[in-house]
């Protein structure tokens, strides 16, 4: 496996070893590369969250870091994304982060491009890294997924975040429910079952908050909008009624006041920020896991030394 396009190409099992992985990461061990390896980190949509975790995976494992400045780059003179990521793989970078607008941007690379892609984004196609982030928050809550039941709440047909997440979700045995505006579903619900916010208050171990994508929205679906809150957020009073165990997710950034009360962006049952910490750890075992065959590792022993040798 040269890329890390869509969880769909990742065994359950292949999956399971990033999140181990991740894990002894979280818990203090230590991996670097030993050989020379430069990677360049392209976003052509905005991005706090992937863009900086991604770095920061890049630069504990030992990683060279290329800067890259879309709006300083030669796209403004005209450049396709092909042409870039070509031209970047002929300097002898070794491995590209992508996030673009277009669905399945990375068709066209993977046909004539040798570089290694991780994809951080394909307009409303599939977000990978963050459902492995997702997935680590979940596995760190209730050890397992199996019987799990999961409620995937909002813009789900603008969400790259729902589209990667249910077809693993599902794979694993959790029960996936969607719940939100019909005019917002999608194909990808078929993974699941529709039910109303309250039933999802009810059953839910988890519930998993979508962004609105205002930007992805075409015209004439503002009136969506009008009680969004009230009528499909996590307000105050759905809060309460939640399961006793039950934990909040958010892929954040978070519109605050709509698709959740900010009172409850911080509270005790939300795991927003341990998502966004994860993102870290399981960025660096993609990292390790994509690159290591390709190119060779080592790990260098921590307090913890639970490390296999790779080399
Ligand atoms: N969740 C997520 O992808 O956030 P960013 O857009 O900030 O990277």
């Amino acid at each position: 496996m040269n890329h890390l396009i869509s969880l769909k190409k990742l065994s359950v099992s292949e999956i399971l070893d990033i999140l181990r992985d991740a894990t002894r990461l979280k818990n203090g061990d230590e991996y670097k590369f030993n050989s020379n390896l430069y990677m360049t980190n392209l976003f052509y949509e905005p991005s706090t969250r992937t863009k900086i975790s991604f770095e920061l995976a890049q630069r504990k494992l030992g990683i060279n870091i290329i800067n890259f400045d879309i709006n300083n780059s030669s796209m403004q003179k005209g450049e396709s994304l092909y042409d870039t990521v070509k031209t970047i793989e002929a300097m002898g970078i070794h491995s590209v982060v992508i996030r673009h607008s277009m669905e399945q941007y990375y068709k066209e690379l993977i046909g004539g491009c040798n570089i290694s892609i991780f994809n951080a984004g394909d307009g409303c196609g599939e977000h990978p890294t963050q459902t492995l982030l997702d997935l680590l928050t979940i596995q760190n809550e209730f050890g397992s997924f199996e019987g799990l039941a999961i409620t995937i709440v909002g813009d789900i047909l603008h969400s790259r975040v729902a589209k990667s997440n249910a077809e693993i979700l599902s794979r694993l045995g959790v029960k996936l429910y969607f719940s939100g505006p019909k005019e917002w579903f999608d194909d990808v619900c078929e993974y699941g079952t529709y039910i109303d916010i309250e039933e999802a208050i009810e059953i839910s171990d988890v519930i998993m908050l979508l962004r609105v994508q205002h930007e992805r929205h075409k015209p004439g679906q503002e009136y969506l909008m009008k009680n969004y809150h009230e009528m499909y957020g996590l307000t105050l009073d759905r809060e309460r009624r939640l399961k006793t165990n039950c934990i909040i997710m958010h892929p954040a950034p978070v519109n605050r006041g709509v698709e959740i009360d900010s009172r409850l962006v911080e509270c005790k049952r939300s795991r927003i920020f341990n998502q966004v910490n994860n993102g870290v750890f399981v960025r660096m075992a993609a990292i390790k896991h994509i690159l290591q065959h390709k190119y060779g590792g080592n790990f260098i022993e921590s307090s913890n030394k639970k490390w296999q040798s790779i080399v």
